[in-house]
């Protein structure tokens, strides 16, 4: 049975996509464990709620970046997954981890990658003004937020949007394309060719919310 870890920072709303998920379409997975870098992350209470251990990693109990790097990567090997889940995880990993992770680590990002990589995507959406956003999962490489995308969910911007709406209606497409990743992950159907990735056998790969103001 392939094994997961998922790495968490707050709120944890992917993280309970995921494990509603599991449990609804019965997934032959073991989540092991979670971890998490913020002691008062709401989303420990969400893994314990679904029976799934924690392991606390508070980074700001380590003296240095290094030491903090170290422990994570060592923690996170301890568990041998198979896909290592980063759901909303507010740390830089380090190099090694994500060498160590190669094609096994996979992330969320807020935006329609390659636009808004970084921090505040929504408010730079409405500032761009453009009339489509959304999210994007996608294999972790070394250059942040630009390893080859597995899905995107695309959410309409409505005019009168603040960034707390439009962060509200693109968690909602993030819910259903996260656990969709991972269910092909599981399957062994996700392949990728010429830094591209391609579903085996096919399936559409974008998702898109009901156009609903
Ligand atoms: C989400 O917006 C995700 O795209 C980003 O961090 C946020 C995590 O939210 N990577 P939650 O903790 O899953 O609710």
């Amino acid at each position: 049975m392939k094994k997961i870890v998922i790495l968490i920072s707050g709120r944890g709303s992917n993280l309970r996509s995921i494990l509603q998920a599991q449990l609804l379409k019965a997934w032959e997975v073991d989540i092991a464990q979670v971890i998490t870098n913020r002691p008062q992350a709401h989303g420990i209470e969400i893994a314990k709620e679904f029976g799934v251990p924690v392991t606390i990693l508070d980074h700001q109990a380590y003296y240095s970046r290094q030491e903090f790097d170290a422990q994570l990567l060592k923690k996170t090997q301890s568990f041998k997954p198979d896909l290592v889940v980063l759901a909303g995880f507010m740390r830089i990993l380090s190099p090694e981890f994500v060498h160590f992770f190669q094609h096994r680590l996979i992330n969320i990002h807020p935006s329609l990658l390659p636009s808004f990589p970084g921090l505040n995507t929504h408010a730079a959406a409405i500032t761009a003004g453009v009339k489509w956003h959304g999210a994007t999962v996608h294999f972790v490489t070394q250059e942040m937020d630009l390893g080859p995308i597995i899905a995107q969910g695309a959410v309409p911007v409505f005019s009168n949007d603040t960034e707390a709406t439009l962060e509200q209606r693109v968690l909602q497409i993030e819910h259903s394309i996260y656990p969709q990743a991972i269910e092909w992950f599981i399957q062994g159907r996700l392949h990728i060719e010429q830094g591209n990735v391609r579903v085996d056998p096919a399936q559409q790969q974008f998702f898109q919310l009901p156009i609903t103001p």
